[in-house]
């Protein structure tokens, strides 16, 4: 997996940014939102949210903040440094990790965040998807803000401020039409989605679904082992 670690610098710290992909495509990214408290069509995600949350690529942390108000155990994680600082000096709790590696909690968390597009995190919304069902609980939910339209695509892109460029990493777009396959071969089923400017997924795990944490290999006792 490519280390994704300072590539969102510039717009985490405030700068206007785009985001320019390898099909020529650019795309404005709204800055001034993560930076701002939660608010709007934040309330879709938000409101879903009755359990402990992780919030994979949280940036500066407006909806940590905002799910730890409502008094939710709420966990940002981001693989930026400088997203991390700000969502601590904000007041959430965050750690300084990469979504797709080993997060504390596997298989007990109720909602996985993905806000703003970051299913498109490592370039890959399966594997991502299939990362995030091993990091809920059964019955568990992720949230994710697709793109209204424009199909599936997954590629590279990169961050351009007016004073930086940032080196390419992979990155996915999904939108609503596409994300019932997408869900579907990581294990979930789309129980509600959001159409409108801003699009958004609510993703269900089967309520039996096996987690992680129980596929335990049968422990047998070394005296009964027959040699
Ligand atoms: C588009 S921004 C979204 C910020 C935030 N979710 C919001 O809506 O305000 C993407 C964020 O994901 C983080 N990110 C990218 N790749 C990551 C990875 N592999 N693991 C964790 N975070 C990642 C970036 O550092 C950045 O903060």
């Amino acid at each position: 997996m490519t280390v994704v670690g300072t590539e969102f610098t510039a717009g985490l710290k405030g700068f206007r940014c785009t985001l320019r992909r390898t099909d020529g495509v650019v795309v404005r990214l709204p800055v001034r939102r993560w930076h701002a408290p939660a608010r709007g069509a934040d309330r879709w995600m938000l409101t879903r949210c009755a359990g402990p949350t992780l919030d994979l690529g949280c940036g500066p942390g407006r909806l940590v903040t905002a799910l730890a108000e409502r008094g939710l155990p709420t966990l940002g994680v981001d693989i930026s440094p400088e997203a991390v600082h700000r969502t601590l000096s904000r007041g959430g709790m965050a750690l300084h990790r990469d979504a797709l590696t080993r997060l504390p909690g596997e298989g007990r968390w109720r909602h996985v965040l993905l806000a703003d597009g970051n299913i498109g995190i490592g370039g890959d919304p399966v594997r991502l998807l299939s990362r995030v069902a091993d990091l809920l609980e059964p019955g568990g939910t992720a949230l994710a803000e697709l793109s209204s339209n424009g199909g599936l695509w997954r590629g590279g892109a990169r961050l351009e401020s007016p004073d930086s460029v940032s080196p390419w990493f992979p990155w996915a777009q999904v939108d609503l039409r596409s994300i019932p396959t997408i869900a579907a071969a990581a294990g979930f089923t789309v129980r509600s989605v959001r159409r409108g400017l801003r699009a958004f997924a609510e993703l269900q795990l089967p309520s039996d679904r096996i987690s992680p944490r129980d596929r335990l290999v049968p422990w047998s006792d070394p005296a009964d082992r027959k040699w």
